[in-house]
C-alpha cells in the first residue's frame, strides 16, 4: 500500500462518486477505480458497498478513512517540517487573529525581525480555526488566535489572559464619570459582537461572559471585525466589549471603562504544529515573555495545554 492509494481512497470516500473523485484527483475513472480495487485487494477487505448509490463507505472503509486521514496529515506535517529544517534562507509564516495587532503583536515582530535579520517572516491574518488547518498544512509554522480548539497535531501555549473592557460612545450615561462597570449594567444596551464568521470567535467569548452570568442584551449586532463595532459604537449604535489592548487604540468619538469583574478574560494564545521544536519557535517565545516583563504586562507560565 503506498500514499497514493490513501489519497485516492479519502477522494472516493469523500466525493462518494468515481466521477467526481477522478475530476478532483485529475486522473481519469478507470485508472482510480482499478487502485481502488487493488487496494481492497492487497488488504483483503472490502472498503465500499459496491451496490450503493451514493458510494457508502463499509464499517471497515470508516475505519480506514479516519487513519487514512491522518496518516495523510502526519505526512502533510512531515513534508512542511523537513522543509523548513532544510531551508538555507530562513522562513517564519506567521498567522494571527486581527485583534491581536492592537495589542503586542506589531511590537513582537518588529523586535524579532531585528535580532534575527536572516529569518523571513511573513504575516497571515486568519481566524484561529484556520490557522489550525493552516499549521497542518505547513502553511504557517506560528498562530496567534484566542480560541482554545483542541487538536492532536497542535501544541497551544496560552500566553496571557487578557481584559475585556467595554467601548462606549463619547457622552454615554454609562461612561459619566465611571472607572469601572459591570456587565449587568450593559444588558440594556445594543451589544455589537465581532468576528461575525467564522465561528467560534472572540464574539463567543463576549456572548459566553453575559451567558454565564445569565445575562441577556436587548440587542445583539454582530459585524465582521473590531474596526466596524467600534465605529458603530462611535456611531451612537450599540456598546461593544473589546479586549483591552485596544485601549491603544485612540478615538476622541469612543470612551473605555474597564469592567469591575477579573474573570472576564480572552486568552491570548500561541499555537505550533505539535512535533516541531525549532530553534526559531523556541526563540519567539522567549521572546515574547522578555517583552511582556519589559513592558510590566501579566502573563501566564510558560506551559503547555
Ligand atoms: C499579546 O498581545 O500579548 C500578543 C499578541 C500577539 C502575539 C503574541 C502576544
Amino acid at each position: 500500500m503506498e500514499l497514493r492509494h490513501l489519497r485516492y481512497f479519502v477522494a472516493v470516500a469523500e466525493e462518494r462518486n468515481f466521477t467526481r473523485a477522478a475530476e478532483r484527483l485529475h486522473i481519469a475513472q478507470p485508472p482510480l477505480s482499478r487502485q481502488i480495487q487493488q487496494l481492497e485487494e492487497d488488504l483483503g477487505v472490502q472498503l465500499f458497498e459496491r451496490q450503493s448509490r451514493p458510494l457508502r463507505l463499509t464499517d471497515t472503509g470508516r475505519f480506514f478513512y479516519t487513519h487514512a486521514l491522518r496518516v495523510l496529515a502526519q505526512t502533510a506535517e512531515l513534508e512542511a517540517m523537513t522543509r523548513r529544517v532544510g531551508q538555507i534562507e530562513r522562513k517564519m509564516q506567521v498567522g494571527f487573529v486581527g485583534s491581536t495587532l492592537y495589542g503586542m503583536l506589531p511590537r513582537i515582530i518588529r523586535r524579532f525581525r531585528s535580532e534575527h535579520s536572516d529569518i523571513e517572516l511573513s504575516l497571515h491574518e486568519m481566524s484561529t480555526m484556520d490557522q489550525i488547518k493552516a499549521l497542518k498544512e505547513g502553511r504557517i509554522d506560528v498562530g496567534f488566535g484566542r480560541i482554545r480548539h483542541e487538536d492532536p497535531a497542535v501544541r497551544r501555549v496560552v500566553l496571557r489572559e487578557e481584559r475585556m473592557i467595554v467601548a462606549l460612545p463619547v457622552g454615554h450615561p454609562l461612561g459619566e464619570g465611571r472607572q469601572e462597570l459591570s456587565l449587568h449594567e450593559l444588558v440594556g444596551e445594543t451589544l455589537i459582537i465581532f468576528p461575525k464568521a467564522p465561528r467560534p470567535s472572540y464574539a463567543d467569548q463576549v456572548l459566553a461572559a453575559f451567558h454565564d452570568r445569565a445575562l441577556k442584551p436587548r440587542r445583539i449586532q454582530e459585524v465582521r471585525e473590531l474596526q466596524i463595532a467600534l465605529g458603530l459604537v462611535a456611531a451612537g449604535e450599540g456598546i461593544s466589549v473589546v479586549p483591552s489592548s485596544v485601549h491603544g487604540l485612540k478615538r476622541d468619538d469612543v470612551t473605555y471603562v474597564e469592567l469591575d469583574d477579573p474573570n472576564l478574560v480572552s486568552p491570548i494564545i500561541m499555537s505550533m504544529r505539535m512535533l516541531d521544536e525549532s530553534a526559531d519557535l523556541r526563540a519567539m517565545q522567549e521572546m515574547i515573555y522578555r517583552l511582556y516583563e519589559e513592558a510590566g504586562i501579566a502573563y501566564l507560565p510558560p506551559t503547555q495545554e
